[in-house]
């Protein structure tokens, strides 16, 4: 178990008996960028994690190590200060730390060991699991803890630091989550409340398409989000109240065609529709409509496929292939796009032969292994004992 490991890798370096945090990695089953339109998502927060051992040292100093991808340690300085480096967790860090200086925040010396087993670049939030348990853990070590709420917006923020500018639900799945539970989340007011996401005779499950993206870098992620204010803004000479596409109909899209490029009105319909979707998911999960759970599950996906434009060819051939399995009930490619996790709703009794299937197809038409996980869901970041 790799948070046994790094709680004895602390003890033995660090001579000291270490808080073990957990921030986990988290799902979405519908609602793909829609949170930076003030739109709705129905995220949750599932068992594999990042792990933090963490202590108070004297020393003035963040002392961290990890042997997440490879092994690595970094110092930074209470002022802000510290050596140069290139580390892809480091940068969140070191992010991290300038926003709480400049915030005055009282930060003291920490020493921290951190590892975990999500998939990085795999549409599971592992930096939103990063960002979220390192702010939870530094801020509980000085002593001055700060509300979650607080803890998502730092943790945005040193996101769009380091050039993703994305919503809060990567953040509110990571802080908020509850065991057993997807929620909805209103990113128009922050809102959310929790719902059951068992079904009787089905399992989630996540198949990886080994295809990995790196969100920050490539700026299509960014790119929609400058569509969507574009449409905004068109929308908004005719009517000035409106402040996002959560407000925007597709009549007020239809009324633009003449005005707008074609590309951001497809995609904010994307948008709207996919907020409609959210709303119809939670409707048929709370009767148990199992099939129509997976018809949302595949319209979702070849949205994202054909007007939003963020899959990729092997995350539509995993979905393609379930929809030709009949133990598959439907897919779709989750998180920001280009690579990634498949969410899949499947039969139990067939779910062995249905995985083994998926696994092979796959392979035969993209010459990729997946690979699979059973789906826990989890609580939000907290003290693991
Ligand atoms: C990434 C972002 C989120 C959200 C999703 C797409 O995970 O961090 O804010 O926009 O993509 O739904």
């Amino acid at each position: 178990m790799v948070h046994k490991k790094i709680a004895a890798y602390f003890k033995e370096h660090y001579n000291n008996y270490p808080t073990l945090i957990k921030a986990p990695g988290r799902i979405n089953l519908i609602g793909e960028h829609t949170d930076y339109n003030e739109g709705l998502v129905l995220p949750a927060s599932i068992e594999k994690g990042i792990y933090f051992a963490v202590s108070k040292n004297e020393l003035n100093t963040i002392r961290i190590e990890t042997f997440l991808t490879q092994p690595e340690k970094i110092e930074f300085q209470l002022n802000g200060n510290h050596e140069s480096f290139n580390s892809f967790w480091g940068n969140y860090f070191k992010a991290i730390v300038e926003i709480l200086v400049s915030k005055n925040y009282p930060l003291k010396g920490m020493d921290c060991v951190f590892g975990g087993d999500i998939p990085i670049g795999s549409g599971l939030s592992s930096s939103a699991a990063l960002c979220c348990g390192f702010i939870y853990a530094i801020t509980k070590i000085s002593g001055k803890s700060i509300s979650r709420e607080e803890i998502a917006l730092i943790a945005q923020k040193a996101e769009h630091k380091i050039g993703l500018n994305c919503g809060l639900m990567d953040q509110y799945a990571v802080l908020f989550g509850k065991k057993g539970n997807a929620f909805l989340l209103d990113c128009k007011d922050l809102s959310h409340n929790y719902i059951p996401i068992n079904l009787d005779g089905y399992s989630w499950v996540l198949v990886n398409s080994n295809i990995k993206h790196n969100l920050a870098v490539d700026s299509e992620y960014n790119k929609r989000r400058i569509s969507c204010e574009n449409i905004v803004k068109e929308v908004q000479k005719i009517k000035p109240e409106i402040k996002s596409l959560r407000d925007v109909t597709i009549e007020d899209l239809n009324n633009l065609t003449s005005v707008s490029c074609t590309i951001d009105i497809k995609r904010a319909k994307y948008v709207i529709e996919e907020n409609d979707r959210v709303r119809h998911m939670m409707k048929v999960l709370t009767i148990g409509d199992a099939l129509a759970v997976g018809e949302i599950l595949k319209k979702g996906h070849w949205a994202m496929s054909t007007e939003y434009e963020i899959t990729t060819s092997e995350l539509d051939t995993l979905v393609k292939i379930g929809e030709g399995l009949e133990g598959v009930l439907g897919s779709r490619m989750m998180g920001g796009g280009f690579g990634g996790c498949t969410i899949n709703l499947v039969r139990t009794d067939t779910l062995n032969a249905s995985i083994k299937s998926l696994l092979l197809q796959y392979k035969e038409q993209t010459g990729i292994d997946a690979e699979y996980y059973p789906l826990a869901i989890d609580d939000g970041v907290k003290v693991f004992e």
